[in-house]
């Protein structure tokens, strides 16, 4: 059934402006898929103890992320987000990190036993999330001074980048280790154009999902390592836990070939820089769907007006346009490109939204901030640890209208962002009970009352 429907999708020739960053374009082949899906034989290299091939790519990866040291991940950003918290925190140890993180950091959370403290990063009126200000975390540290390491998301999804050389300064200050979640910013070394990339400003931990904005396989990532701080012989046992022993020679495979293609060859980016900037220019002319300025230029970002919402976008590109978007939310969609893309892509993008731009009423105000999808996260309650709700066996499944005021024993995530709209150990209110009916959840699992 999966095989069928992925041929059905390939057969109706929708052009992907998602991840994986490859988008299927032929330039960026490498290899033949059977045939380089090996295991550990000789020659081979051992990726939980490399000391050939696997060894000399994650040096090339050091050497392009300007870091001390890079290990490829096979399960994605979130293996080695759940590593690098587990590595840093221990059991009741805290961590100072926002609470719109990616559900792996929770699942670190579970996994080390360690406590988070939030910040809350500002939230757009169309629903998604503004880089952290330093003096915020700052402020953050100062309140926890016991606090073992700062974890930041940037850029966030949708493209916006935190000072990290700031960031890392305070963290240097208050000896606190940082891990930046740089999961959508795989790309930036590869271009002056890009923002700077958080091991280049020399963060302690840094995560990469390759996968998502290079032309690599889905699941590739990367971990980097700099400084002193780090205690590294712990990170590589947790790292060794959370991945395979069977690691695919497919995915490190690529990644050590299409990376190694691209840090030769610059001109690669100079192209993709060209179609990029000229969509842009193109997109910017529309009256009522707003291309926003994003950090990271290749994410196109559109606000819309409040006449139509992200669902419809989604399937008049896909119906009438044959595109499909990485992100789709109430009030903005988003594009993701790639040096991958081709001109044909971007020309279908620009038309489809531009079309779309002229179809709406143009006597319709354009979105003004009046109406928000912004769930505002500052109102969650912590009552006990994500570990400790989440092993707790006292619990029990209600229905969504019957759990407000109650602890919940699970994650609800909303995915794309991947963002928990209830971490387990946090008391449910109104506002996320009401967002569970909308996003069609009927029931859940709760701590009992017995034991609260
Ligand atoms: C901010 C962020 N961090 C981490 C991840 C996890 O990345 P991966 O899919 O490579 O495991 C994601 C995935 O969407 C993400 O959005």
């Amino acid at each position: 059934m999966i095989y069928q429907k992925i041929n059905e999708h390939l057969g109706k020739d929708i052009y992907p402006f998602h991840t994986p960053g490859h988008k299927r374009n032929p330039d960026y082949v490498v290899g033949n898929l059977y045939n380089m899906d090996l295991t550990e034989i000789s020659g081979l290299d051992n990726l939980h103890n490399p000391k050939g091939a696997i060894a000399k790519t994650q040096e090339l990866l050091a050497k392009i992320y300007h870091a001390d040291e890079s290990f490829i991940l096979v399960n994605g950003s979130s293996c080695g987000i759940i590593a690098a918290i587990c590595a840093v925190c221990g059991e009741n140890e805290t961590i100072i990190m926002p609470r719109n993180s990616h559900i792996s950091a929770f699942h670190g959370l579970v996994f080390s036993g360690a406590k988070p403290i939030y910040y809350y990063p500002k939230i757009k009126p169309e629903g998604y999330f503004c880089a952290v200000e330093p003096f915020a975390i700052e402020k953050m540290i100062r309140n926890n001074p016991s606090a073992k390491a700062v974890l930041a998301v940037s850029p966030t999804y949708e493209g916006f980048v935190s000072d990290i050389k700031k960031i890392l300064e305070i963290c240097c200050k208050y000896e606190k280790i940082l891990i930046v979640d740089e999961a959508h910013g795989a790309h930036f070394p590869f271009y002056e154009g890009f923002p700077k990339s958080a091991s280049h400003c020399g963060a302690d931990i840094v995560i990469n999902s390759l996968h998502k904005t290079l032309p690599t396989m889905t699941q590739s990532a990367v971990l980097h390592v700099n400084g002193k701080t780090m205690d590294r012989q712990r990170l590589k046992y947790f790292l060794g836990s959370v991945q395979t022993t069977s690691p695919s020679y497919i995915f490190m495979g690529v990644v050590d070939e299409a990376l190694r293609r691209l840090y030769n060859n610059k001109s690669l980016f100079d192209n993709y820089l060209n179609l990029l900037r000229a969509a842009r220019k193109n997109l910017t002319n529309n009256m009522n769907i707003r291309l926003i300025n994003t950090d990271d230029p290749g994410k196109l970002l559109f606000a819309l007006p409040d006449k139509i919402q992200g669902g419809e976008v989604e399937e008049i590109l896909m119906k009438e346009y044959k595109i499909a978007l990485e992100m789709v939310r109430p009030h903005y969609v988003l594009a993701l490109s790639s040096v991958a893309d081709r001109a044909f892509g971007f020309a279908r993008l620009t038309k489809g939204i531009g079309d779309l731009d002229t179809r709406i009423n143009r006597a319709v105000p354009m979105g003004n901030g009046i109406y928000t999808d912004a769930y505002d996260f500052a109102k969650t309650e912590m009552v006990c640890t994500p570990r400790e709700a989440t092993f707790s066996f006292a619990s029990e499944t209600v229905r969504v209208s019957d759990s407000i005021g109650r602890v919940s024993a699970e994650f609800i995530n909303e995915y794309p962002p991947g963002v928990p709209l209830l971490v387990p150990g946090e008391r449910i209110h109104e506002a996320a009970a009401l967002r569970m009916c909308r996003i069609k959840i009927q029931q859940l699992k709760v701590i009992s009352c017995r034991s609260r």
